[in-house]
This record gives C-alpha cells, structure tokens and sequence, in this order.
C-alpha cells in the first residue's frame, strides 16, 4: 500500500503541474479526488488492512489527500494569476487617461450664490416652502381678494385638488411667519409658476427670492437702507437706485424698484417689489396661529421680492431666457 500510495502521489503531483487550464485541473481533481477516483479507491481498501496497521495507513492516506488538494489549489491559483498577468499584458500604462469632464455653475446659480451670500452677511437665515401650495398661502393670506387677476385659472395653474404652483415666493413669508414667532429675518430663493406663453422674455416657470424682515419698529428707512446696500454689492457702488409707488395687495405702501449700472447693460430695469408688510397680512397670522405676536399695533415689518432670471440675462448679456434652461453645453460651457 505504500507503494502504491507514492505511485499515486508522484503521478497526481506531475498531472496536476503541468495543468494549463482549470478544465485539465479539474480532470485531475476528478481522477484522483472524485468518487471513483484513484486515491478515494485506494481508501476503500482500508477495509482489508489489518487492525494494527490501520493508524499508520490512515495517516499515510490522509498526507496524500492533503498533498493532492494542496496541489490542486496551489495550481489553481497558479493559473488565476497567469490569466490576469495576461489580461494586462496589452495595458499601455503609459497612455494618458480619460478624464471626466467637469462642468460650472449655472449663471442664475452664481447669480443666486452672490445674492444669497450679501443676505446671509446682513442676518437674513434662508427659508424654504412648498412649490405645490394652498391658496390660502399664497392668496387669501396675503391679503388677495378672490377676484383678484392673479387668482385667476389664466394666470396661475391650478391642480384638481385646488391646489396651485405658487405664482411667487411670498407664500414663503406666511409659512415662517406661522411657525416662528418674531424677529424674523428670512430670504427664500425658489420656483414660482405663471401660466406665460414661453418666449424670448418669458417661462412658465422662473426664479424668485422673496425677503421678509420683521420685528419691533423696523421701518421703510431699513426697507431702502437693506436693498440699496444689496443692490450696491452685486452690482457696484455706482448703481442708481429708484423706489417707485406702486401696489401690491400684502404691503402697504408698495414700491416698484428700477436700477440702473453698468453691470447690467446701463439701461434702468425695473426689478423687484417691495413694500411695508400689510396689517392684514398679519392679522391673518396671527388668526392662524391663534396668538398675537404678529400683533400689527407691536411689529412692523418689510418684504421684498424680485426675479432671477432677467437680471442673470443683463449681468451675462444672455439674449433669450429659454437658453436658461435649454442645458445646451455650448451655452453653459462660457460660464
Ligand atoms: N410677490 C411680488 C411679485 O411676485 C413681489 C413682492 C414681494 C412685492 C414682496 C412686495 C413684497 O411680483
């Protein structure tokens, strides 16, 4: 039997290493290791070896084994590195690789990043609302009476639900103005949606940021101090500057802003609206809340609001807004 088990181990040791591929492997395996295999046959002999003998054989069957499968993974991995080493092989290491590519900021996100840094520097915090929103919020609160043209199915898109797309970022006031109590000093950059025939000058959907400022006897003087001091900043101290009575229904005197600089083509454009917070804006807060420290008697307070996309389009000598949002490379890439 010892024989015959160095026979075997000779044998299988030769087969296994001259093994080029994992099926000749395999056959080896199968024809020493398998069911019917040399080695598993020479264990059933076991039977046949005399009581006395059978320690010493059965150690010298199971070194066998052991040196068999030792071999087989042994030259398994043998052949694993071979394929790898010749998966490589037709590497140039030395090519210059392919580099993704990156992209830049949109002109409205860099517009919003500047207008957003100016506030933050002021103590404005940054509030955020619902694009799908109540009527309530973005009307009645707001002092919009039902027949107001803004409520309008033309103007503003409605869900079956009597929902809408908020037509402007001032709903965003009475949603911080419900659940905090005052100071507050918040801008809300976002979406508003206005039922436009999109053209050269006009999206259904664009960007605004709405500014909220109220607290203990704020008044117009810091209304027109905060704005002038903003517009200075993005735009240069040489930018002139004009509050123009207007209305809007939640503030109370209203204004209509135009500047002029150079930055923006040099040609006065009419921006933002603005004005004092309307009493009944608050009175409808605080019957909301259900507490009166929106009280008109205590707080005052101003809002303003402006879009992004016409001043992006004057700071970058864009000629049509649809190239806003068109996401053609050729445009974007000069930003
Ligand atoms: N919401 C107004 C608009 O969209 C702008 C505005 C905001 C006016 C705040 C006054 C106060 O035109």
């Amino acid at each position: 039997m010892h024989q015959q088990a160095e026979t075997l181990r000779t044998e299988a040791l030769a087969l296994i290493a001259a093994a080029t591929d994992s099926a000749s492997l395999e056959a080896a395996r199968v024809k020493y290791l398998g069911k019917s295999g040399a080695i598993t046959a020479l264990s059933e002999g076991m039977r046949n070896v005399a009581k006395e003998d059978r320690p010493a054989i059965g150690k010298l069957l199971n070194d066998l084994r052991a040196a068999v499968t030792g071999a087989l993974e042994e030259s398994q991995q043998r052949l694993l590195e071979a394929a790898d080493a010749a998966a490589v092989s037709t590497l140039d290491l030395s090519l210059p690789g392919t580099f993704p590519a990156s992209g830049t900021l949109h002109p409205l996100t860099q517009l919003m990043d500047r207008a957003v840094q100016c506030f933050r520097r002021m103590g404005f915090a940054i509030a955020d609302g619902p694009d799908i929103e109540t009527e309530w919020h973005c009307f009645d609160a707001l002092n919009t009476p039902p027949d107001h043209p803004a409520r309008n199915e033309q103007d503003t898109f409605y869900l079956p639900d009597g929902r809408l797309l908020r037509s402007h970022t001032s709903s965003v006031q009475i949603r911080v103005m419900e659940t905090t109590p005052p100071p507050v000093r918040i801008i809300a950059p976002g979406a508003a949606y206005r039922r436009d025939e999109v053209d050269a000058t006009h999206l259904a959907q664009f960007t605004q940021m709405e500014g909220l400022y109220v607290a203990e006897n704020v008044t117009l003087a810091d209304l027109k101090g905060t704005l002038e001091f903003f517009f200075r900043e993005l735009f240069g101290s040489g930018t002139d500057i004009q509050f123009r009575p207007h209305f809007f229904p939640f503030t109370e005197p209203s204004y209509e802003i135009d500047i002029r600089a150079a930055a923006l083509g040099g040609e006065w454009m009419e921006l933002a609206g603005c004005g004092m917070v309307d009493p009944a804006v608050f009175e409808a807060v605080c019957k909301q809340r259900g507490d009166r420290v929106y009280d008109p008697d205590k707080v005052s307070g101003f809002a303003f609001g402006f879009g992004l996309e016409r001043l992006a389009m004057n700071l970058s000598r864009i000629p049509d807004i649809r190239m806003l949002v068109e996401n053609d490379l050729r445009f974007l890439n000069q930003f």
